[in-house]
């Protein structure tokens, strides 16, 4: 019913003006005022962590997509070796693995078949599994040797939105925690990180509330029959994400790649009036805004239409912007979580112009609990 969606048309707008809040309430009471982490359903020693040599996420959908992007923030905070495994192919390699990998699964329902056998077999080969899953009491994590709950509150439309954020802010706070536990040097800066995790809700919610130019762009755009979507670091991640959304929702072809990679390939599909996204880093010492820029050059020769996202006060990307959206400034392994809001808001709308039911897009379930 209506009073059920909040008003909303949809429940996946409910949720998506939800993520503020899934993002305060995920943090919240797992940090002191001093910078210590403490998660209470860890139920691993701290001795146990600091043998972990090895971190393999297994996850599906937009819940591995949540993985990509946490893989930057992991290596990054705590030196440990990080990868990102679909669930479904993850035990049919052979992957080798032992008491010291802790594997860390990811998922929203915590009944996904392919993520729960991944599980099963991880256990069996004697690692270590920490469940992240928004989901009290479900089946993954009382599979598992601990669990960090996500509170995002319940996910009803199928395609996932809130769930995402706050797995991507659970994964930090893993992270968080054992680079506390290993003593690496971002460990002494845990309340910085923290104080600017804090500051996301209200980024959030300014992409909310800039969510008319994304509904504008989406009925504008949705005579195209294939839109692509460029990222770069943690960004690219967020450009499979919101293409992936697109699939799902709007059934149109939709594919992201990493813009580095644009030169080696994807370069051949740009024609005139392509709609390609690009989500641009916050500038930095590593010059990959500067190289996302040349990418949106390259591509805007060739005809595309470019949506580029990026960041107050980069004015090097207007030229070559034929719709700008922009972000709030936020360090680089964050912008993920603000830069997802509008292709999750562009992708409802898009459905919706198109008469799809957007809560339950066909031939898909919000939980496959077959392999
Ligand atoms: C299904 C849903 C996706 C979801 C995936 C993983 O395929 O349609 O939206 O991302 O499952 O779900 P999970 O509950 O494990 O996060």
């Amino acid at each position: 019913s209506a009073a059920e969606k909040g008003g909303y048309d949809w429940f996946m707008l409910k949720e998506i003006a939800e993520q503020p809040q899934a993002v305060a309430d995920t943090l919240l009471g797992r940090h002191s005022a001093d910078g210590r982490l403490q998660l209470d359903e860890m139920r691993l020693s701290d001795s146990e962590l600091r043998d972990v040599d090895r971190i393999i996420i297994v996850a599906c959908g937009t819940a591995a997509y949540a993985g990509l992007v946490a893989k930057y923030a992991i290596e990054h905070w705590t030196r440990i070796p990080c990868e990102v495994e679909l669930a479904s192919e993850f035990r049919y390699r052979d992957p080798i693995i032992d008491r010291s990998t802790l594997v860390v699964s990811i998922s929203q329902s915590g009944e996904t078949m392919d993520t729960l056998m991944a599980v099963r077999y991880a256990r069996q080969q004697k690692a270590r599994v920490l469940s992240i899953c928004n989901t009290n009491g479900s089946t993954i994590p009382r599979e598992s040797d601990a669990v960090i709950y996500t509170h995002a509150g319940p996910e009803i439309a199928v395609a996932s939105t809130k769930g995402f954020l706050a797995q991507i802010v659970a994964c930090y706070l893993l992270a968080l925690y054992l680079a506390q536990v290993k003593g690496t040097k971002y460990g002494d800066e845990i309340s910085d990180i923290i104080a600017d995790i804090q500051q996301i809700p209200a980024a959030v919610q300014r992409m909310l509330d800039d969510g008319d130019q994304m509904r504008k762009l989406a009925a504008d755009l949705a005579g195209s029959r294939s839109i692509l979507f460029l990222g770069r670091h943690a960004g690219y991640p967020v450009a499979l994400e919101g293409a992936l959304k697109l699939k799902e929702l709007a059934y149109i072809h939709a594919e992201g790649f990493a813009a580095g990679e644009l030169k080696h390939g994807p370069i051949a599909l740009i024609e005139e009036g392509l709609p390609v996204f690009v989500v641009v880093p916050p500038k930095g010492r590593d010059q990959l805004q500067e190289k996302t820029v040349s990418s949106i050059q390259e591509i805007r020769a060739r005809g595309a239409r470019t949506i580029v996202l990026a960041e107050d006060g980069d004015e090097d990307v207007v030229p070559y912007a034929d719709h700008l959206v922009r972000l709030p400034k936020v360090p680089t392994l964050l912008q993920p979580l603000v830069a997802v809001v509008p292709l999750q808001i562009f992708a409802s709308e898009f459905a919706s112009v198109l008469g799809h039911d957007v809560d339950q897009p066909r031939n898909l379930a919000k939980s496959v609990t077959v392999e």
